[in-house]
């Protein structure tokens, strides 16, 4: 578990690598693929992706810019997974750039497998890690600007809770991964309460400021999307239905 796209180490890559954000990016790309977004396509700069865009046809693209929480002007959405149904957004692709979560993305392009979870997928990103038996995998924690994310934490000792259940295993088989072990202990703490969890997370409580509490309350969801958004290419997902 790296609780920060900076905290990854450089140089290094594991098999199978996954980008967490629950609020809200990785939320609302799952629910952008749910809603039948053909692709996501991210960008860490609003301007590359302004550009990028311009050279897909109007009707088969959506602009999505979120920074500080808020959408950038310019684009047609900002980060709410609210935003998508099938109306808005069935075979378009999503241009999109937010704060931290497609950084993080960004990040971890180099492994040979990079998908992204969050709470509403977590049972999807179980089931397909199971399925395919990475070696190493890295749950990576998009944070903000630079700081540790609660959400994020216990949306990775989600995950690995789900392997554990799955597999019999013990939680002695997390010894000696202190991150692990913190992780899997914080989900156990607030997996009955996890709307509590979002109130209670620094980012939470900036989206409350800007009265995005229905995003809170639909990002706390557990297991309700078997989608898993995998990397195509760098910068490319699609998503994998579990
Ligand atoms: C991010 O990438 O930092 C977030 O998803 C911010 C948000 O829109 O809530």
């Amino acid at each position: 578990v790296y609780h920060t796209p900076e905290e990854v180490p450089a140089g290094e890559a594991p098999d199978c690598a996954i980008a967490i954000d629950v609020l809200r990016a990785t939320s609302t790309m799952a629910a952008a693929f749910a809603a039948g977004a053909e692709a996501i396509q991210v960008f860490s700069d609003i301007t590359a992706l302004l550009q990028a865009s311009e050279q897909w046809p109007q009707e088969k693209r959506i602009r999505a810019g979120e920074r500080g929480g808020a959408r950038v002007e310019g684009c047609d959405l900002g980060n709410s997974p609210l935003d998508h149904n099938p109306e808005q957004t069935e075979g378009r692709r999503l241009f999109m750039s937010t704060t931290n979560g497609t950084r993080c993305l960004q990040r971890i392009q180099q492994a040979p497998t990079v998908i992204t979870s969050a709470l509403t997928t977590r049972q999807a990103t179980v089931d397909f890690l199971l399925r395919k038996q990475p070696e190493t995998v890295w749950l990576v924690g998009s944070g903000w600007e630079g700081t540790y994310s609660l959400e994020d934490t216990v949306c990775a000792g989600a995950i690995a809770h789900g392997i554990i259940s799955a597999t019999a295993a013990t939680f002695d088989t997390l010894a000696g991964n202190d991150a692990l072990v913190a992780a899997v202990a914080l989900y156990l703490h607030w997996q009955d309460q996890l709307l509590a969890l979002m109130q209670q997370a620094t980012h939470g409580q900036r989206l409350l400021r800007l009265n995005n509490l229905a995003d809170l309350e639909y990002c706390a969801q557990l297991d309700i999307l078997p989608i898993v958004p995998i990397q195509q290419e760098a910068g490319v997902l699609v998503p994998q239905t579990i």
